[in-house]
């Protein structure tokens, strides 16, 4: 139960509210805000109210499991209107992040007072919403329409200086010191006289916005990509020029029409889900959240490679000393190389400073001897992509490294259980899946074997949240969740355009259902060489590559490019397409969009319903997920589980049973979708049955 204490300190009347974790603003804390508020106007002694939380935060925003019900009164717009027209001034004392429903509650206050290490946001776009308690209104007429179009369109949170800067709030404490800072604040408004100061009287801003109509215009055409083919953006816009062109009252009209049209938005449902799912994906069950981990206080990284570089940055990042090992020193200078210019760029950007740059440089140390790995307590190998090479590596590896260390592979495609099964310690090993490039990338797909601790998995888990990584869990199988369930969509890509469709109509769809870039261009981008290699059979890449095609780096690939890298349509890939097409006996037509999406996007659905079904994923939401983090599949369709149940699954395994026809074994309907299909269940909300692979070890 949320509690709200009313208690004085002199003249000042302090409201705390506790409800953890995160302060929601669920209904019971609206109550206690309306109590504690009912508290301090009673007590005739109290010349100003300071509102404040316990915990790790102040209020994190309206309670997002409310959106969707129906609504309870007092709602925030009631807290909100109550703190304004309170019969004392109110000082917000903010610590943490006041995010969302949150900052709203504080811009209500006459006064903001927050802790040097405080956030302030309004992140609903996140959630593809607006701030509908007011944000929109209120932000504004502090800082001005242009820095608010920016501030709740991009919804990161801003530090408590920069807050400072802008005037969200008026003054910071001292670390450590907020409380006592925040009754001084009051004291001081009380002594100059109790002055009222409410934002939503303030006009200078928005006056002086209405003078530069074009500023909304402006905003929007700088600025295309963040409306494709979302909704959330747009009625942001529209609710800030509101705010500069209406009078308040009529303003916050228009804020709650526009907030009332997305929370009833498929786009929202969609992110409101994605949120709650990518905090359940470090939920594993069997594994109780006190299982204990290990300590990773060093780390080794073999091999200096694509990846190994990348891997190594996550834990300097943090802190954590990294050896790196390679096979000759050119290879090794070169990867250590790229990792200071990595650095170097952040810097020049304003992200690091340099003294940064060299502090984590100390902590990498180059070597060329395995032995150097001794002490560590994590090994993470990313050499090339051979099990034979993997094995040798483990087998030494597990000679040469601590009892206690645990053994990890970033292979993308091969059996872990086998690496595992030539080291004395299978259950010390697991699989840790990084995404490139593994520096920005945040998918972290931990894979358990067989064998594998559950204090290994646990230790996984939780060092993937110390390096910002999301972490799924996987079982093991070739490609884990997100390359097998994506792969799928790339053979299709393949297919399609060997039958007939253009390269640039197949990545058009893609881009279209919101896919950063389509598949084409992500092959050209990557290199055609580097996915390629390994394939025996004749295939587009191996015969473009053949041509000296190898994508953006050298003759294009699927696509020609110019000086810029801007892609145009290839006379020579369509041709390369239409004689492989030919050699194979492929009869060439033309597709409808519709077609196209089916045969990309179904495929991904299904594969993902097996993946379940097989137990290597825990439920369907860490699929999304993983495809999500891992491959940007766009977050306001939910991913393909949720996009799934929202086109509605008999539909899906109709036609699933058409293509099956046609295009063989991809398409056949997994038992769990046809299940589903015919009991009316959910494909997002389903968990994976019996078949979870059963923890073994202690
Ligand atoms: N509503 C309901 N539950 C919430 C919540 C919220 N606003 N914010 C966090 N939680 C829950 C999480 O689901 C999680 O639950 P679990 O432990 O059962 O998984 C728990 O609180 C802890 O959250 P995190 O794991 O995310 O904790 P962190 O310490 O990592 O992060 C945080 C804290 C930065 C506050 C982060 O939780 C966060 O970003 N929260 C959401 C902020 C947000 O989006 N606010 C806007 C809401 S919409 C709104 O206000 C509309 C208004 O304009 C009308
Ligand atoms: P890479 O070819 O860029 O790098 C491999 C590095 O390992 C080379 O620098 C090589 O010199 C070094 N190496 C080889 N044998 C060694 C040994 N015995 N000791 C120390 N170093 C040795 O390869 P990349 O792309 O970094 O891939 C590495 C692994 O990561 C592979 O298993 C791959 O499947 C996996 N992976 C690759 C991804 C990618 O996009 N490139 C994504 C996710 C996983």
């Amino acid at each position: 139960m949320p509690t709200g204490t009313f208690d004085t300190r002199g003249t000042i009347g302090l409201i705390t509210i506790d409800s953890p974790p995160v302060n929601a603003l669920g209904l019971g804390v609206r109550q206690a805000i309306l109590h504690g508020l009912a508290a301090a106007e009673a007590e005739a002694s109290v010349a100003a109210i300071v509102l404040l939380c316990a915990g790790r935060t102040f209020f994190a925003g309206a309670d997002i499991t409310e959106f969707g019900k129906p609504p309870m009164r007092p709602d925030l717009l009631d807290v909100i209107a109550r703190i304004e027209g309170a019969t004392k001034p109110v000082i917000a004392a903010i610590h943490g992040t006041a995010l969302g429903g949150g900052l709203e509650t504080a811009l209500a206050c006459d006064y903001r007072i927050a802790s040097p290490t405080a956030r302030v946001g309004l992140p609903e776009v996140a959630l593809g919403l607006l701030p509908g308690a007011g944000g929109t209104q209120r932000l504004p007429r502090i800082v001005g329409a242009a820095a608010a179009l920016e501030i709740i369109t991009g919804g990161k949170p801003i530090a408590a200086p920069r807050a400072l800067a802008l005037g969200i709030v008026d003054r910071l404490s001292a670390p450590d010191d907020l409380t006592d800072a925040a009754i001084a604040f009051a004291r001081e408004i009380v002594a100059d006289g109790a002055v009222r100061r409410r934002v939503r009287d303030r006009e200078d801003k928005v006056a002086a916005d209405r003078g530069n109509p074009a500023l909304f215009d402006d905003f929007r055409a700088r600025n295309p990509g963040l409306f494709r083919g979302v909704r959330a953006p747009t009625n942001i816009v529209a609710a800030i020029e509101a705010a500069v062109a209406l009078p308040f009252d009529e303003g916050m009209a228009r804020e709650a029409a526009l907030f009332e049209e997305l929370l009833h938005s498929r786009e929202s449902e969609a992110q409101r889900y994605a949120f709650f799912a990518e905090r359940d994906t470090a939920k594993v069950p069997g594994l109780p959240a006190d299982t204990p981990v290990a300590p990773i206080a060093s780390v080794g990284v073999i091999g200096a490679g694509t990846m190994g570089g990348g891997i190594a940055m996550n834990f300097l990042n943090v802190g954590l000393p990294v050896t790196l090992v390679e096979t000759r020193q050119d290879a090794l200078d070169r990867g250590v190389a790229t990792i200071r210019r990595n650095y170097e760029a952040s810097a020049r950007k304003g992200k690091l400073d340099a003294a940064e740059v060299e502090r984590r440089m100390a902590l990498l140390t180059g070597t060329l001897a395995l032995s150097d790995l001794a002490g560590c307590d994590l090994v993470i190998e990313a050499v090339f992509e051979s099990m034979d090479l993997k094995k040798t590596i483990f087998a030494e590896l597990d000679a040469i490294a601590k009892r206690s260390a645990i053994l990890a592979s970033n292979t993308s495609f091969l059996d872990l259980d086998a690496i595992a099964a030539v080291t004395e310690r299978p259950e010390r090993v697991v699989g840790l899946h990084f995404f490139s490039p593994a520096n920005v990338m945040r998918l972290l797909e931990v894979v358990r074997g067989a064998r594998t601790a559950p204090d290994v998995v646990a230790t996984a888990m939780r060092l993937a949240k110390r390096i910002g990584k999301l972490p799924v869990l996987s079982g093991v199988c070739e490609g884990f969740i997100a390359n097998r369930a994506m792969g799928v969509r790339m053979a299709q890509a393949d297919a399609l355009a060997l039958e007939g469709a253009s390269p640039q109509q197949i990545d058009r769809v893609l881009v279209d259902y919101g896919f950063p870039m389509g598949a084409f261009q992500m092959l050209d981008l990557i290199g055609l060489d580097v996915i390629g290699r390994d394939s025996t059979e004749r295939t587009l890449m191996g015969d473009l590559v053949a041509q000296g095609r190898l994508g953006q780096k050298q003759n294009g690939g699927f696509y020609d490019y110019d000086a810029q890298r801007r892609p145009t349509p290839s006379p020579v890939a369509d041709e390369v397409i239409a004689a492989l097409a030919a050699a194979k006996g492929i009869v060439r037509r033309s597709f409808t969009d519709q077609e196209l999406r089916e045969r990309l996007l179904y495929a991904v659905v299904n594969e993902g319903a097996r993946i379940l079904d097989e137990g290597i994923a825990l439920r369907a939401s860490d699929i999304d997920m993983a495809l999500i983090a891992g491959y940007g599949w766009p977050v306001h369709t939910g991913g393909p589980m949720f996009w799934a149940d929202t086109v509605g699954l008999p539909t899906i395994v109709a036609t699933l049973e058409a293509l099956a026809q046609r295009h063989g074994d991809t398409f056949v309907p997994s038992p769990l979708l046809v299940r589903l299909a015919e009991s009316g269940g959910m494909l997002h909300r389903a968990v994976a049955a019996s078949s979870t692979p059963v923890l073994e070890g202690a």
